[in-house]
């Protein structure tokens, strides 16, 4: 198959004509797939409406089709067709961080097919507060299904050529509206219960939705280190965002220590004859002696590390490292999203000083 990969605007408006829009959108009408940027990262979308469309996206990621798809609107109205039993804190909460990086979990309406959700009897839907995506929704008047353009097992895609380099030759398109914002995937939360569960943790916190609606519980099966606990996300469950290199995350309470910790598995890797990388923070990346230091961001700036972990992920495959040295980060606010992607691709291997 021939990829078709096209530059689109971010600054579209209603009355302008974007080719590469107009195109895009005819393929979704046709039942085919078009990647296209969210402000969480790139995703693989095809009508969430028809079963061979959702079961092409589970064909060309390589996804088990146990994994449902988030359905993508354009406005409100679309959710009822889509979602039944919806309850008002959904609608507190929609007002808040509608369009924005959250995901909702409803019980689904008939017409959404049992290959979008994976065989469950609920839909996740999320509004996306990016113009390609909105434009894309609304002029394909489509409700796309579609999780991150991303080969399985891989780091999502923050960029139009992180998703060439998994899917070229799979899809149809590429739309590119260049990099994405945050950089990690939406909040999820489940609204089926009384009180709503965090099934994924994202940008938009547990603190953020408590503001709104009060009391909000976190999945324990999502930290991974329970192991007897089954995440409710069943996309949770897989090794995801891997890179090719071995990771370890060093954790401790001194800096010192942990730059000490890693030099010295480092030292001892490259003993051996491996190549090894660190993930590390702008201000301690000079104090790593390893043989590819890569740096996340300010550790200050939570935003800025969201934004470029997986960039980061996929550079240290590029640099061909056997193994990879990370930092840890707080389990508050974005740095909870932050540890729980890192924790995921270092598949829950962490080592104390
Ligand atoms: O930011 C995002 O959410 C991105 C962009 C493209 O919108 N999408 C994304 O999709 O991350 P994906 O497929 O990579 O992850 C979707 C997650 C999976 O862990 C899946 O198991 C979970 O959502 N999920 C989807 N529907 C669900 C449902 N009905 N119940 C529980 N979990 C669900
Ligand atoms: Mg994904």
């Amino acid at each position: 198959m021939n990829t078709i990969i096209a530059v689109a605007e971010r600054d579209i408006t209603e009355e302008q004509p974007s080719q590469a829009l107009e195109q895009a959108a005819g393929i979704l009408k046709q039942g085919g797939l078009v990647a296209f940027p969210t402000e969480t990262v790139y995703g693989l979308g095809g009508d969430a409406l028809r079963s061979e469309a959702s079961e092409k996206i589970y064909a060309a990621k390589g996804r088990p089709s146990d994994n449902p798809l988030i359905v993508h609107i354009a406005k409100e109205e679309d959710l009822q067709r889509l979602a039944r039993e919806i309850p008002e804190k959904a609608y507190q909460l929609m007002d808040v961080f509608w369009p924005g990086p959250m995901t909702m979990i409803f019980y689904k309406q008939p017409v959404v097919p049992d290959s979008t959700t994976g065989g469950l009897d609920t839909v996740a839907v999320r509004m996306p507060a990016h113009n390609v995506a909105y434009e894309l929704i609304r002029r394909s008047g489509i409700l796309i299904a579609a999780p991150s353009a991303n080969l399985s097992g891989r780091p999502s895609p923050t960029s139009a050529d992180h998703v060439r380099e998994d899917l070229d030759g799979r899809i149809d398109m590429i739309l590119d509206g260049g990099d994405c914002r945050y950089g990690i995937e939406s909040t999820i939360v489940d609204m089926t219960g009384e009180i709503p569960v965090i099934l994924r943790p994202g940008y938009i916190t547990k603190e953020m939705l408590e503001q709104v609606i009060g009391t909000v519980e976190v999945d324990p099966g999502i930290s991974g280190l329970l192991p007897e606990m089954k995440p409710k996300a069943p996309g949770m469950k897989y090794t995801h965002y891997a890179p090719k290199g071995i990771m370890y995350i060093v954790e401790g309470d001194s800096r010192k220590s942990v730059i000490r910790c890693i030099n010295r598995l480092v030292r001892e890797r490259q003993a051996a004859g491996c190549r090894v990388g660190v993930l590390a923070t702008r201000y301690n990346a000079m104090a790593y002696e390893a043989d590819e230091v890569l740096v996340v961001g300010d550790r200050s700036d939570e935003l800025m590390i969201s934004s470029r972990l997986y960039r980061t992920l996929r550079e240290f495959d590029q640099r061909g490292v056997d193994y990879i040295y990370s930092e840890s980060f707080a389990g508050s606010g974005l740095g909870r999203a932050i540890m729980n992607r890192l924790l995921k691709a270092a598949g829950y291997r962490v080592i104390q000083v």
